[in-house]
């Protein structure tokens, strides 16, 4: 892989300048990735708008970071589950009332390793409707406003991307026939980043200037893996959490700040972790599969999205 931008260690937040006045939505910013990424951009003077599904563990999460960063810390949070388009569709009306510029959108949020097919208030398969078809929603809702911020647009991503069917199953995009907990999760994520490497290029076909940025945070020891999964799964998981092999949530949450704040990176790139398998190591670029990139299926994946989620999405 290329050597690394940001020398030997990576990226850190110790690149970070002052972030007043800027202003950073994050997805499921209660826990894991999202609530240490929450913490680091506060640290920074940033303002912080979770967009979240559980109000008491939002309220818990805003009182631990006024009492790191005192009452007056501006972090808030807006109920959005991503599980109910409805309520994605309140939420971004919400924020497009409360919220007067975007600086980046980071879509963090996700359920993963769900063990039994579950449904979404819509009828979506649990892993494909919370993790692409609810942020593809959210992303369109609020395009315009990102783009009149000059702000930018991160996918958090996973490395599951290719590790499952590699493309769209769209004969059974809720795996009615083949459900598997890992492959459907990994079939979630594939379609997140590709719909982020389709956004790119239409925003460029557009002649706009809204950055995309897709990472991922390795293997990051968080809430992920919950009692959705399998006991086989948690145990295998819990075992691991205590290796070497994964970090901590905190740099889990690098990547996607560094996509949510840094000058000069690539579009078509994959940031994250670069050490052990991509799962931990110096923030940076990883290498992309190339069929992430096939655009015939992207576009049939952006009209599906299109269909489900009841809106066109046009750049
Ligand atoms: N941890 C890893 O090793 C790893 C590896 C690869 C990729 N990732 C990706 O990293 C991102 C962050 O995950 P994490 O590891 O930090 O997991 P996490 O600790 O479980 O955090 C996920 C967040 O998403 C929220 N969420 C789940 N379902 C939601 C819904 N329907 N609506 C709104 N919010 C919802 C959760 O809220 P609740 O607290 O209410 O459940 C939580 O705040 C995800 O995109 C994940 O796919 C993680």
């Amino acid at each position: 892989m290329n050597k690394n931008k940001f020398g030997k260690q990576g990226w850190t937040p110790e690149r970070l300048g002052d972030l007043s006045g800027k202003t950073y939505l994050i997805t499921g910013a209660n826990a894991g990735a999202g609530f240490e990424a929450s913490k680091i951009l506060l640290s920074k003077g940033a303002e912080v708008v979770m967009l979240n599904r559980n109000e008491k563990k939002s309220n818990t999460a805003i009182d631990i970071l006024k009492e790191q960063f005192g009452a007056s810390t501006k972090v808030s949070f807006i109920k959005m589950d991503l599980a109910a388009l409805s309520s994605v569709r309140n939420a971004a009306a919400e924020v497009e009332t409360s919220i007067p510029k975007i600086d980046a959108l980071i879509c963090n949020a996700a359920v993963a390793q769900v063990a039994e097919q579950k449904f979404t208030s819509d009828g979506f398969e649990s892993q494909l409707g919370i993790n692409h078809y609810g942020h593809f929603l959210l992303i369109n809702l609020l395009f315009a406003s990102i783009e009149k911020s000059g702000g930018r647009i991160v996918v958090v991503g996973s490395e599951g991307y290719k590790m499952g069917l590699k493309t769209i199953q769209f004969e059974d995009m809720n795996f009615d026939k083949n459900y598997h907990a890992n492959n459907t999760y990994c079939h979630s994520k594939l379609a997140q980043i590709m719909f982020a490497y389709e956004l790119q290029n239409r925003i460029k076909e557009a002649n706009k200037s809204v950055g995309v940025y897709v990472c991922h945070p390795g293997a990051s020891k968080t809430s992920l893996i919950n009692k959705d999964a399998s006991l086989m799964t948690r145990i295998t998981w819990s075992i691991l959490s205590i290796s070497p092999m994964v970090q901590t949530a905190e740099q889990g949450a690098y990547p996607e700040i560094m996509c949510a704040t840094e000058d000069n990176l690539k579009q078509q790139a994959y940031y994250g972790p670069t050490g052990r398998m991509n799962w931990v190591g110096p923030v940076g670029e990883c290498e992309l599969e190339s069929f992430v990139l096939d655009r015939e299926i992207a576009t049939k994946l952006w009209t599906v999205s299109e269909n489900q989620t009841g809106r066109k999405f046009e750049v």
